[in-house]
């Protein structure tokens, strides 16, 4: 079995797999949203205090697995270093306790493994990865071969909802609050407009999107809630728009049968709704992640921590 440790935001979790059956046995995260909430957004020394709590929280309910690992999957990178470095201290403790190796993953990769959570692997395969910290196309060709065709010059897709929250006082994280108030609002009401729509680059920019909503509601006077649920309508629509207008110059170019969403934001049902109407239109399959993987977790750390070790024979610490 592979113990998996995910530590590289405000999410501790912890997760065993097996090698054989790919099947994951368990499965635990332990969230900071509420402690988060009021400042808006991750406070990193925050962050690390309370994995230092949570991680050997959930440990203690594995220890019974502890004979038969035979590897430790820890994110390593990208992150915040004071939250990561919490999973890696662990990560340690536990190779050199339990005499096997470590395995570095990174997270990026780590979300597309959600793809495959008790699932044989699909290559090759390109991914719009949307979290809180990346917006990127990736090709996926095979395992450990990856290619990045596009990604954000500035604000990532989820954190650009995290900030139309804060502005709006909603809390953290701002996604799923943004995504429930869009459903309540017109979408057509403020007309905010779609980044990068006449630079034939690929890529993506939230910055400017960000102020356009900033400027707007500094213009009410008193925002109603319905105010604020149009906003959120708007803004989610032209954020989407962004994203469905450089998809579409990726598929126009390249020859795809199969598409995924991965990340924290994958879960918004909109982005999907829209995503679903495009891949038809191409004639191309769209994969998800189950709703439970598509935020940070250690059960995608493990998928990959399979992969890795049956491709590398990973056999000493
Ligand atoms: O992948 P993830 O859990 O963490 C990172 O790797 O960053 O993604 C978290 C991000 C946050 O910015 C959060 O607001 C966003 O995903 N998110 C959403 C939704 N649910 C989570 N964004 C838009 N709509 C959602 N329903
Ligand atoms: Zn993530």
């Amino acid at each position: 079995m592979i113990l998996s440790i995910e530590s590289s935001c405000d999410d501790s979790s912890i997760a065993i797999t097996q090698i054989k059956t790919k099947k994951l046995l368990f499965h635990k995260k332990i969230s900071q949203d509420l402690q988060h909430s009021k400042f808006g957004g991750v406070v990193p020394e925050l962050a690390a205090r309370l994995h230092t709590q949570a991680l050997p929280k959930i440990l203690q309910e594995v220890t019974e697995y502890f004979p038969y690992i035979k590897a430790i999957a820890v994110t390593t990178k990208p992150g915040l270093s004071v939250t990561l470095i919490e999973g890696i201290m662990m990560a340690k403790a536990l190779s050199i306790t339990l005499n096997v190796p470590i395995i570095e993953v990174n997270h990026l990769i780590g979300h597309i493994y959600s793809l495959f959570i008790q699932k044989d692997t699909l290559f090759p395969q390109c991914v719009l990865l949307v979290s809180g910290g990346h917006t990127q196309i990736i090709q996926a060709n095979g395992y450990d071969q990856f290619e990045k065709i596009a990604s954000t010059m500035d604000d990532s897709f989820g954190e650009s909802f995290d900030k139309v929250a804060k502005m709006l006082n909603l809390g953290y994280p701002g996604g799923p609050i943004v995504e429930q108030y869009a459903q309540k609002g017109d979408e057509n009401r403020f007309n905010f407009t779609t980044p990068l729509l006449n630079s034939p680059k690929i890529a993506f920019s939230y910055s400017g999107l960000k102020n356009q909503v900033r400027l707007q509601i500094a213009k009410i006077q008193n925002l109603s809630n319905q105010d604020k649920y149009d906003i959120c309508a708007s803004f989610q629509k032209v954020a989407t728009a962004h994203l469905l207008h450089k998809l579409k110059k990726v598929f126009q170019k390249k020859d795809i049968k199969d598409f995924a969403i991965v990340g924290g934001a994958s879960a918004n049902l909109y982005l999907r709704d829209k995503i679903q109407t495009l891949c038809d239109e191409f004639d191309i399959k769209l994969h998800l992640a189950p709703l439970e993987y598509c935020s940070d977790n250690a059960a995608m750390i493990g998928r990959y921590g399979i992969e890795a070790y049956i491709n590398t024979k990973k056999t000493a610490p």
